[in-house]
This record gives structure tokens, sequence and C-alpha cells, in this order.
């Protein structure tokens, strides 16, 4: 099948702040939670931790050039918090605004559309010693940092994600203790969870007064849970993981409150935290917007007789004929993205989609000639974007595809051992080199792009 995308249709790939940037103490900028959990013995593989990552805030032109030189067309970054707002609220640091105001500058002109995430999990330090996600207080914060940054950039940024992977966010790092800031702790991460919801249902007016033609959405980490047996049991225990992680968020987002099963399942155990849900929080949850975000890995499949933690995504032992991605990142199914931008649209009745994210993990470095070979990369991406245009034949509007990553940096827990980029990251050096994978792309976006410049 040739492929077909809409004339408007764009390429892009995707980086996160404290992924890329480094500079993690410099001009004013506060500490946040990843610079404490990082800073911690024990938390990182390797001891690693984000303080140099890529350099991008030294090297961003040289970053923007590479963007030109394959040709992308937006641009996935988030925006640092705490260089924003060293204490998570009040002061705010010029330093801070002003660096994203020349990266989006430098963007602009190279002809690449910026589309911006506010919080990518790097949490001021000063609002997690006040409790965090857990307290109502830093959904307020929240929607004082998205104002000060729309307010700066919103002339020129009109695409605008509030969140990315709320879920992650909530529950790996206040359930599961994997991510910042390593709480265990099921019931603060269903605090957590209402209010990143409430911090972005509370933001979207926000971003749209100092942003009038802003495009405003998020960009959620969605699964599809499949059952690993007929079995009534595996079909439930599938239909309650779907339920917390995808429909948790999805059904309050879109409209129609927390899901019954899943909250059900939590008060029976105590956990539901029915004391911070707020009259006419709902409503604020559901404010309208204009598109969702997908990132998409892997599908997860769930038996119902083992612990619930060893069904969690990235851990799926049960694909037997799948191709597993490095590091026990998950299975290679393409079919799974196809799945899930045909639920998301016909379930919700989103009116418009762009896959924020999708990419895989193979650490193939330089070869004798200083090449990188990564053919597994180039397959994995082909695959899904194909699975990506067989959802747009079956009615889903798709409005672009972004790559995770621009390039290796910062893997969270996981260090520097986990390479996405499509251009390869010496990080003794901080030298770039395209793979492979990144030459591909550019010609792909040679092919298929439609848009001349700018103006989607
Ligand atoms: C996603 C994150 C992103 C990156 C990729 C591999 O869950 O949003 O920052 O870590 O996984």
């Amino acid at each position: 099948m040739t492929p077909s995308f809409p004339s408007d249709f764009l390429w892009g790939a995707a980086t996160s702040a404290y992924q890329i940037e480094g500079a993690w103490n410099v001009d004013g900028k506060g500490d946040s939670i990843w610079d404490t959990f990082s800073h911690t013995p024990g938390k990182i593989r390797n001891g690693d931790n984000g303080d140099t990552a890529c350099g991008h805030y030294y090297r961003w032109r040289e970053d923007i050039a590479l963007m030109q030189s394959l040709g992308l067309q937006a641009y996935r970054f988030s925006i640092s918090w705490p260089r924003i707002l060293p204490a998570g609220r009040g002061a705010v640091n010029a330093a801070g605004l002003d660096f994203y105001d020349r990266l989006v500058d430098g963007l602009l002109e190279a002809n690449i559309l910026p589309f911006v995430t506010l919080y990518h999990w790097d949490l001021p330090q000063a609002l997690q010693d006040e409790g965090g996600w857990t307290v109502r207080a830093t959904a307020e914060a929240f929607v004082e940092y998205a104002a000060q940054v729309s307010r700066r950039l919103g002339d020129r940024v009109k695409h605008w994600m509030t969140f990315n992977e709320p879920a992650v966010s909530a529950f790996l790092g206040h359930e599961r203790g994997m991510h910042a800031p390593g709480w265990q702790d099921t019931r603060a991460a269903l605090r957590a969870v209402h209010h990143h919801l409430l911090a972005h249902g509370w933001s979207v007016p926000v971003l749209r007064e100092n942003c009038p033609d802003a495009q405003i959405g998020l960009a959620f980490d969605c699964f599809p849970f499949q059952p690993a047996s007929p079995s009534a049991a595996d079909y439930h225990a599938a239909r309650l993981e779907d339920g917390r992680h995808n429909r948790l968020f999805l059904d309050p987002l879109y409209g129609r409150g927390y899901p019954a099963d899943v909250v059900e399942d939590y008060q029976m155990r105590a956990l539901w935290p029915e004391e911070v849900i707020q009259p006419g929080d709902l409503a604020s949850i559901a404010a309208q917007t204009d598109f969702l975000g997908i990132n998409y890995y892997t599908r997860v499949i769930v038996r119902a007789d083992i612990p619930e933690e060893e069904n969690l995504p990235r851990t799926n032992f049960y694909a037997p004929q799948s191709e597993w991605m490095e590091g026990g990142w998950g299975d290679n199914y393409p079919d799974g993205l196809y799945q899930t931008l045909c639920r998301l649209h016909f379930e919700y009745q989103i009116p418009r989609l762009y896959i924020t994210e999708n990419g895989a993990s193979y650490s193939d470095g330089p070869d004798e000639h200083g090449e990188i070979h990564d053919s597994r990369r180039i397959a994995y991406l082909q695959t899904h974007i194909q699975a990506a245009a067989r959802a747009i034949q079956s009615g889903v509007p798709l409005a672009g595809y972004f790559v995770w990553s621009l390039m290796d940096n910062f893997e969270w827990a996981l260090g520097y051992t986990m390479r996405l980029g499509l251009v390869w990251v010496n990080f003794d050096t901080l030298e770039r080199i395209p793979k492979a994978s990144a030459l591909w792309y550019r010609d792909w976006i040679a092919q298929h792009a439609r848009i001349p410049q700018a103006s989607a």
C-alpha cells in the first residue's frame, strides 16, 4: 500500500526539557523533582543524571540546524517549569523565559512549527516540598505557570500540550516509586491523577485567553491492554488495567466522569481519594480541547494469575510472536497503534489526533566509518507509519507524527542506557551524528510532506 496522508499532515520529532537540556543549575533555574531524584543514590541506572544530558541548553542552535537538515516540519519540546518559576510560583526567572523565546524564534526562522508541552515531569522541588501533585495548590500553581509561559510565547506558539503522560507521572512517580518523586502510595497516586487532570482543565481557558488561536491538547500514552487468553478472568483483568491506565484519564477528559468500575475497585480497597474531588472539578477537567496527542510504543498483555505489577507496560512476557525491543521496552506491535488510534477516535469522538511520540529503543552505535546503521529502528518507524496510514484510511483524523526522539537522551530511570534517538549522541563529547534512521526519515519527509512551510 502506498500510504497517503492529508495535505496538512506534519512530520516531526519530540524531546523533553529534562532529558536533553542539562544546565540544571544555571541562569536562575530552580531544582526540579528530577534533579533531586537523579541525585539520590540508587534511583537511576548507573547513577546517571540529567545534569548535562545532551547539553541542548547551550547547543540549541546546532540542534535546530540538525532538525532543518532533516526537513522536520514540527518539533515537540517541553518547558522546564523551574526554569520559569524557580519556586514553582511567584517570582519569574526572566532568563528562563528568554531561553524558550529564542528557541521558538529560531524554530520559526527555520520553518519548524513549535509544539510545546508544559509539563513533562519536572515539577519544581519547592512545590514537591509542599505536597507536590497530592495537593490542590500544585494545580493552582500550574495555572500560574501556564499563564506566564503562554503570555510570553502565545503570539508565536499555536500548539500547546498541558501534560505529557499524566498516568506515568502519577503512577510511576507516586505508586511504583520508579520515577520522581519516588513515592509508593496508591492513594497519593490517585490524588495526583485528580490534580494533574484539574491542572490541565483549569489551564485550558488561560491558554485560550493568551493565545486565542491556540490548538490545545495533551499527550497521553495509550496502550492496548489485551487479555492473554479467552478466559473470563484474563478478560476482566485486561478490562480493569485498561480502566486504570486509559479510561481513568480519558473518561473525565471527555466529559464522562471517572469510570465506575475503576472507582469501585479502588473504593473496595479504601483507596479512592473522594476527599480531593470537589463540586465542579469534573466540569473543569472536561474543558474542551482541540486535539489529543498519542504516545505509542507497545501493547500490554494481561494475565489474571500473576501479580499486577508484572502486567504493567514494558514487562510484557507473553506475546509469542512479537519482536522485543531492547531493554525490556515492550514488543514491536504496530497494529496496536492502529487499534489505539481507531479506538480513541471512535470511542471518544476526538476531533483531531497527533502521534506525539512513537519510537524504538535500539542502541546501535557508530561502526568503524562512524556510521550508525539502525535498521531495526527504520523498520519500526516504517511499520508504525503504515499503521498510522491505515488508521487515516479508516477515518481517523490524524494530523501529524512525531518520532521519539530527535536524539538519544536521558531516559529517566534507565539513564543513558536506552537510546531512542534519530540522532546518536556521544554523551562524553556531546557530538551528534544522524543515524541511518534520521536519513531515512529525512527522505521520507521529503517524499511525503505536502506543506512547504510552517503554516498549519
Ligand atoms: C515516554 C516519555 C518520554 C520517553 C519515552 C521513551 O513515556 O514520554 O519522555 O521517555 O517514553
